[in-house]
C-alpha cells in the first residue's frame, strides 16, 4: 500500500511521521502540493496511492486537499468534514455543544453593538478569538466595555470580512495553564500541561510543556470532543476552571507534538501511524459518526 503524506512545507513533525511509517514497513513519502496541480475529475494528481494523511500548514491547504483527495476515492486523515469543523471555531463550539461536551459560555455576534450585549451577558474579563487561526494569535481578553469598543471599532474597520463575525467566550480562570490531548482514533494517548505567565497558553507563544496524567476525566472529555468534530488524529485543548472542572477550549485537526514526545515518553508519531495504517487497510473506522 502507497501512503503520501500530503504537505506544504517539511516540519519536524511530518519527519518523525515519515520515519514512523517507515519504522512500521509502510510505504510512505511525502508529496509537496505547492509542487504540484490538483486536477479534478478522476484520480489524476495521487494516483497509485490509497491512503493519503494531510499534514499541510495552512488551513485551507489542508480542508482543500482532504476534499479533493476524498474526490479521488482515496482513504484520508483527517477527513473534510473533520477539518471543516476543526478549522472554523464556531462550528467547532455548536458541535461539541450539541454532543454535550462541556465548553466555555460563548456567544457569536453579527455587529459591534450585539458584540457588547454579548458581553455584557458573559461578563468581564471576556475572550474574542478570531473563527479560523492558531498558535495564539489574534485572541484578545478584554477587560472592560472600554477595551470592548475599541477593538471592536478596528475589527470593523481594519478587519478582513471574516472579521464580521465576533466570536466571543467567557474568561476561564485557569491555573496558569491548559492541558492539551492528543487522541489518535479512540484513544488518547498522551497530555501534557502547556504552562505560561500569560493567559494564553500556546508553545508557539512561549509556554512551556510538562507531561500530563491521562485520567480517566481527561480522556472521556477528549474523545467525546474528538468524536464530536468528526474523529481521526486530533489535539484537544482543555481549560481547568476554579472549581476543577474541564472544559474544551477548541480541537485542532493537524496538531503539531515535538514539544510533547520529550516530556511524556510517548512516541506520538507511531500512535498516530498505527492508527492511520489501520484506516488505511480498513480495518479500523474513525471515531466520529457519519463515518
Ligand atoms: N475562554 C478562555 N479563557 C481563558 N483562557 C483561554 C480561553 N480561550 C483560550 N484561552 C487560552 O488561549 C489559548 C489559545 O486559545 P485557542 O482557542 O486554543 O486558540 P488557538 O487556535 O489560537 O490555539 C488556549 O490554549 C488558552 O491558554
Ligand atoms: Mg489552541
Amino acid at each position: 500500500m502507497r501512503i503520501a503524506i500530503l504537505v506544504s512545507r517539511v516540519r519536524v513533525e511530518e519527519k518523525m511521521l515519515l520515519r514512523a511509517f517507515k519504522a512500521a514497513g509502510a510505504d510512505a513519502e511525502f508529496v509537496r502540493i505547492t509542487e504540484i496541480p490538483f486536477e479534478l475529475g478522476g484520480n489524476r494528481t495521487l494516483r497509485g496511492y490509497e491512503g493519503v494523511l494531510i499534514r499541510c500548514i495552512g488551513h485551507l491547504q489542508c480542508l482543500y486537499t482532504a476534499r479533493i483527495a476524498e474526490g479521488y476515492g482515496l482513504k484520508v486523515i483527517n477527513s473534510y468534514r473533520t477539518i471543516h469543523i476543526c478549522g472554523d471555531k464556531l462550528l467547532t463550539s455548536l458541535a461539541l455543544a450539541e454532543e454535550g461536551v462541556p465548553v466555555p459560555a460563548t456567544a457569536v455576534a453579527f455587529s459591534p453593538q450585539a458584540s457588547l450585549g454579548a458581553m455584557r451577558i458573559l461578563g468581564f474579563p471576556v475572550v474574542m478569538k478570531p473563527l479560523h487561526g492558531s498558535w495564539g494569535r489574534l485572541l484578545a481578553k478584554l477587560n472592560d466595555p472600554e477595551a470592548a469598543e475599541a477593538l471592536l471599532e478596528h475589527k470593523k474597520v481594519l478587519g478582513g470580512y471574516t472579521h464580521s463575525v465576533f466570536y466571543l467566550q467567557e474568561y476561564v480562570v485557569k491555573p496558569g495553564r491548559d492541558i492539551r490531548a492528543f487522541v489518535v482514533g479512540e484513544r488518547t494517548v498522551a497530555a501534557v500541561y502547556r504552562y505560561s505567565s500569560h493567559w494564553i497558553t500556546n508553545t508557539a507563544r512561549g509556554a512551556r510543556t510538562r507531561p500530563g496524567p491521562v485520567t480517566p476525566e481527561i480522556e472521556g472529555i477528549s474523545r467525546a470532543a474528538a468524536r464530536a468534530v468528526g474523529g481521526g488524529i486530533l489535539a484537544v485543548d482543555l481549560l481547568e476552571t476554579p472549581a476543577g472542572e474541564l472544559l474544551v477550549s477548541e480541537v485542532n485537526h493537524t496538531p503539531e507534538f515535538r514539544n510533547s514526545v520529550g516530556p511524556t515518553g510517548v512516541d506520538i508519531a507511531a500512535e498516530m501511524v498505527r492508527y492511520a495504517l489501520g484506516v488505511f487497510a480498513g480495518d479500523a473506522v474513525g471515531a466520529g459518526k457519519g463515518e
